[in-house]
């Protein structure tokens, strides 16, 4: 593929997955004002920028990086910037005295850190084959592992609160 297509396509998955998120958001909100008209126009619409945005992820595929290539971009640029943003969100808000934001910025950041010594395992060759890796949905707090922490250590959110991803699962 041509490289100027490729760039409209990685441009426009990222536009329909932001369009798609902000939608979602856009759709609670309207929800809670009582209009349920509007939110299910949005929820309509957020649920259709995200059928395009896996649309053109798998015209994407194929047109990606090497594995190494992208592990590097992925571990030296893309969490380490997501690390310094969160940090500066962090300390901003702690300036202005919003605790709630603080905590959620800096709780983040903690899980981005964590992403860095996951990457160097694999990065080493020392991740397992059929690694096991569980995220609690409500902070983004990953461990690899067997099980799911009886508590999330960021969050504090129950062992029911997170979703497996790997091959070798097994009941807690
Ligand atoms: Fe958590």
């Amino acid at each position: 593929m041509h490289a100027t297509l490729t760039q409209h396509l990685e441009k426009l998955f990222l536009k329909t997955s932001r369009g798609a998120a902000r939608k979602a958001i856009y759709a609670l909100r309207a929800r809670q004002s009582g209009e349920p008209a509007v939110a299910a126009l949005y929820e309509a619409m957020s649920q259709s920028e995200a059928a395009q945005a896996r649309r053109l992820l798998i015209q994407l595929r194929g047109q990606t990086h090497t594995n190494e290539e992208n592990l590097r971009t992925c571990f030296t640029e893309e969490t380490p910037a997501l690390i310094n943003s969160y940090n500066a969100a962090a300390l901003q808000a702690e300036q202005l005295g919003e605790q709630a934001m603080h905590n959620i910025f800096s709780q983040s950041e903690r899980v981005e850190r964590i992403f860095l010594s996951l990457e160097k395992k694999v990065a080493r060759g020392q991740a397992a084959d059929q690694a096991t890796y569980h995220i609690c949905r409500f902070c983004g707090f990953i461990r690899e592992g067997a099980v799911a922490p009886e508590e999330c250590p960021i969050c504090t959110a129950p062992r029911s609160r997170f979703h497996t991803i790997g091959k070798s699962l097994r009941s807690p």
